[in-house]
C-alpha cells in the first residue's frame, strides 16, 4: 500500500493536566510524532476541553508539532487563533463547513496544514469536495466529545474507500478507541496517523506504549 509513514499522535485529552509538561516529555521520549490537541466548544460536542491559553502553554513546552482537532462550530475563527499560537495542523469538521475547499485554503494561508474530520454517522461522500484540498483526512472512530470510548469498526470502510475508490494519497488519521487491540486494523485499512488518548496516557509507561502501538501498526501494514 502506498500510504505515508505511520505516525503516532498521543491525545492530550487523557494527560494528567496537573502534570502536563511531564506528559509531553514522556511521550516525546517514547518516540511520539505529534501531540494531538482536542479542542471542544460545548456546542459541536457536549463537552468542553482545551482552550487558547492552554494551547499556548503546550506550544511553549512541546518539542513536537501540534495536531489541533477542532470540535467546534466556528473553526475559521478559532483556527486562526490556534494557527497564531503555533499549531502545525488545524483540523475542522466537514459537518459544520459549507465550503471545505475555501476553508482549507484559508488555513493554508494562515501557514498551517489543513485537516478535514468526519464523524461516524456522516457518509464518506461528504468529503468529496475536500479531497483535492486537504492535507489530511481525520476519520473519527468514535462519536467525538470524550476520551475512553469504544472503537467503531464500521468506519474502517471509509478509510478503505479513501485509499481505494478515491485514491487519496495524503495523511489519513484515525481518532477514538485506538489501542493495542484496534490499531492494527486501522493501519491495515490505510490509516497512517493514529491518535491514542487513554491507551497512551492511561498506560503505566506511556512512552513504552507509544512504541508498542507503532510496532503493531507497522506490522499490520506489512
Ligand atoms: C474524542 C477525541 C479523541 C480522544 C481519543 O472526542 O477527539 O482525540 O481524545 O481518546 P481515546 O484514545 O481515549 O479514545
Ligand atoms: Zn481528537
Amino acid at each position: 500500500m502506498n500510504a505515508p509513514p505511520i505516525q503516532i499522535a498521543p491525545s492530550l485529552l487523557s494527560v494528567d493536566f496537573g502534570r502536563l509538561a511531564d506528559g509531553l516529555r514522556t511521550v516525546e521520549a517514547g518516540g511520539a510524532d505529534l501531540h494531538h490537541v482536542d479542542v471542544m466548544d460545548g456546542h459541536f460536542v457536549p463537552n468542553l476541553s482545551i482552550g487558547p491559553p492552554v494551547v499556548k502553554a503546550i506550544a511553549r513546552e512541546a518539542k513536537l508539532p501540534l495536531d489541533c482537532h477542532l470540535m467546534v462550530t466556528d473553526p475559521l475563527t478559532y483556527g486562526e487563533r490556534f494557527a497564531k499560537m503555533g499549531a502545525w495542523c488545524v483540523t475542522f469538521h466537514i459537518e459544520v463547513v459549507d465550503d471545505p475547499a475555501a476553508m482549507c485554503a484559508a488555513l493554508r494561508e494562515m501557514g498551517v496544514r489543513a485537516g478535514v474530520a468526519i464523524n461516524p454517522p456522516t457518509p464518506v461522500e461528504r468529503l468529496e469536495p475536500a479531497l483535492e484540498h486537504a492535507d489530511m483526512i481525520l476519520v473519527m472512530s468514535v462519536n467525538p466529545g470524550f476520551g475512553g470510548q469504544s472503537f467503531i469498526p464500521e468506519v474502517l470502510s471509509k478509510v478503505e474507500d479513501l485509499r481505494g475508490r478515491y485514491g487519496f494519497a495524503g495523511d489519513i488519521e484515525m481518532d477514538g478507541g485506538i489501542a493495542l487491540p484496534t490499531i492494527g486494523a486501522c493501519a491495515a485499512a490505510g490509516a497512517n496517523v493514529l491518535v491514542a488518548g487513554s491507551a497512551v496516557y492511561g498506560a503505566d509507561d506511556p512512552g513504552a506504549r507509544v512504541g508498542e502501538l507503532r510496532r503493531l501498526a507497522q506490522e499490520a501494514r506489512g
